[in-house]
């Protein structure tokens, strides 16, 4: 028989034989949290988000590999373009966004895809050129002066349509094709908001504005009245909670007011889109967000976004979306992730500011450990430099030795994360993070006063501690010293049985130095030198 003939015979024993599709990606309950199944199993995005052109050409693309697999990533965060994927109305070329998970695939990378449709950054830049140019069909959002912006309007039921008709048939193509599951997670638009005013004036938003508030909205805050953000809840009941009416009716007509419904209709559309591309293929969604300047009033940043003021407005309108994220770019990065942790929704964050900064690793210990973040994924990845690079692979590298026992310790109460407090300014500080973990009270400090830079120093210092017995601990991180109490009894004394520094090579501990004498403070303290990441296990006991 010929070598053609047996072809068939060949792709049906092959079928036969053939491992079980790999299941979707999902997310899925552990304890308090909710975590990343991929292939079965709970997964620990370590990513980095491409400059936004990087994934737009496959030569550019494939000569950053080096520095990806360089810096320690498991996941890269790639955009896919409405314009390049659907050059005409209903004609898809899907060439670059498969060479894209090819060379992921070369590169042993999962991917979480960006969604640039409707609006990338507020504006409506990556839409096809037919979309662009037939304003007729497709309205652009106007000012208060009925001005036209270069934003398509979420008012108008064609844009939404093409927008979704586009998305899903990308997803359907994914479903389709990528039977290994390279792609695990889609991020819905990017960093939705209206500028330069609160909202669209256009002719469509107008009579939204005149029209009743949908029952949906209202059935939601209801059933939230307690917990709302004081933004929503003020206007709200300075109109005596109404339970219908319309929008100025509702939530009166102040700026604010306007922004809430915006904000809806944002909501809404990406609700819309989410919905048609889980139909065609149920991976995880999520949207995020540009965080709003601290005075800036709606309109200076991008308004109405899933910003926190807002996130009563989004839930109630996103219920098919998974996740709201942050985009992370002010140096405060505690005081504005603790916001996105929420029992509604599970912490996760595409862009942790600039790639290769110095203080992004104690972000990255933080979010894993304190907010049993999905991910940590800073921004512009591929430029990272030789200098940049280890500021990214050293957290990493730690990070993936104790991913097992992060996954296992996430929403169960026995794990911890801090870092030192920094402000909006940038200014760090050595004050202390006090906390429990199992009947201990610890004490992290911060202060490194032998560095050759302080505050970048204090800036950078962070950890976690995870608890694997009654008295034994896993502490890793940076630049962090630990005291320690008990938790409930002043008059029991704490000392150090041991304090063991080491790594896990393919799983399995490998110690290194016992730390005792003046590295322990006479068994006084632990501490994580701050010039690297690190791990150490570490058992205490109890006397009196
Ligand atoms: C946030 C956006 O989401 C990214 O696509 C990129 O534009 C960065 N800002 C640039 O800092």
């Amino acid at each position: 028989m010929s070598l053609l003939r047996l072809i068939p015979f060949i792709a049906l024993l092959a079928a036969a034989g053939a491992a079980p599709a790999l299941p979707v990606p999902h997310l899925a309950p552990q304890g308090s949290t909710r975590q990343l199944i991929v292939d079965g199993k709970p997964f620990l995005v370590l990513g980095g988000e491409l400059t936004n052109s990087a994934a737009s050409n496959l030569n550019y693309l494939q000569a950053q590999w080096p520095t990806l697999n360089a810096a320690g990533l498991n996941t890269v965060i790639a955009p896919v373009e409405w314009d390049q994927i659907e050059p005409e109305p209903g004609h898809f070329d899907f060439s670059v966004i498969d060479g894209v998970i090819a060379q992921a695939r070369q590169n042993n990378k999962r991917l979480v895809l960006l969604w640039f449709g409707a609006w990338k950054n507020s504006m409506s830049t990556y839409v096809p050129s037919w979309v662009k140019h037939d304003y007729a069909t497709y309205a652009k959002a106007q000012d208060d002066k009925g001005v036209a912006q270069d934003i398509l309007s979420p008012f108008d039921p064609d844009t939404l349509k093409a927008d979704s008709a586009a998305f899903s048939t990308l997803m359907t193509h994914l479903g389709q094709t990528d039977g290994q599951r390279t792609v695990i997670m889609v991020q819905v638009e990017n960093e939705i908001g209206m500028l330069p005013v609160v909202r669209d004036y256009g002719p469509q938003a107008q009579a939204a504005w005149n029209g009743p508030v949908p029952a949906d909205l209202i059935a939601y805050l209801s059933a939230h009245r307690d917990q709302l953000h004081p933004y929503v809840r003020d206007l709200w009941a300075a109109q005596g909670f109404r339970t219908s009416g319309t929008w100025s009716e509702v939530f009166g007509a102040s700026v604010p007011a306007q922004e809430v419904f915006q904000a809806w209709y944002f909501a809404t559309f990406a609700n819309a889109l989410t919905k048609a591309g889980k139909a065609a293929y149920p991976l995880p969604m999520y949207v995020n967000v540009a965080l709003n300047r601290p005075n800036k009033t709606p309109g200076e940043y991008p308004s109405a976004g899933p910003l926190p003021h807002l996130f009563d407005v989004w839930k109630a309108g996103g219920p098919d979306i998974d996740m709201i994220s942050i985009d992370m770019y002010f140096p405060n990065f505690k005081d504005w992730a603790d916001k996105f942790k929420r029992p509604d929704n599970p912490f996760f964050s595409p862009e942790d500011n600039q790639a290769g900064r110095t203080d992004g690793g104690a972000n990255a210990f933080y979010a894993v450990g304190q907010l049993d973040s999905i991910s940590f994924s800073p921004f512009a990845i591929d430029q990272l430099t030789p200098a940049t690079l280890p500021n990214v692979a050293g957290p990493y590298g730690v990070l993936r030795q104790l991913t097992p026992q992060i996954l296992a310790a996430q929403g169960t109460g026995k794990m911890r994360g801090f870092r030192s407090d920094v402000s909006y300014d940038g200014v760090a500080s050595s004050h202390a993070t006090v906390f429990d973990l199992g009947d201990y009270r610890f004490t992290a400090t911060y202060d490194d006063k032998n560095a050759a830079d302080a505050q970048a120093a204090l800036a950078g210092a962070g950890g976690l501690l995870i608890q694997t017995g009654d008295n034994s601990f896993l502490f890793a991180g940076q630049g962090v010293t630990l005291t320690f109490a008990d938790a409930t009894d002043d008059a029991m004394r704490i000392g150090i049985e041991s304090d063991i520094e080491g790594q896990y090579v393919n799983g399995t501990w490998k110690p290194g130095r016992w730390l005792n004498g003046d590295d322990t403070i006479e068994g006084r303290q632990v501490r994580l030198p701050g010039n690297g990441f690190s791990i150490q296990q570490v058992t205490l006991y109890k006397y009196r």
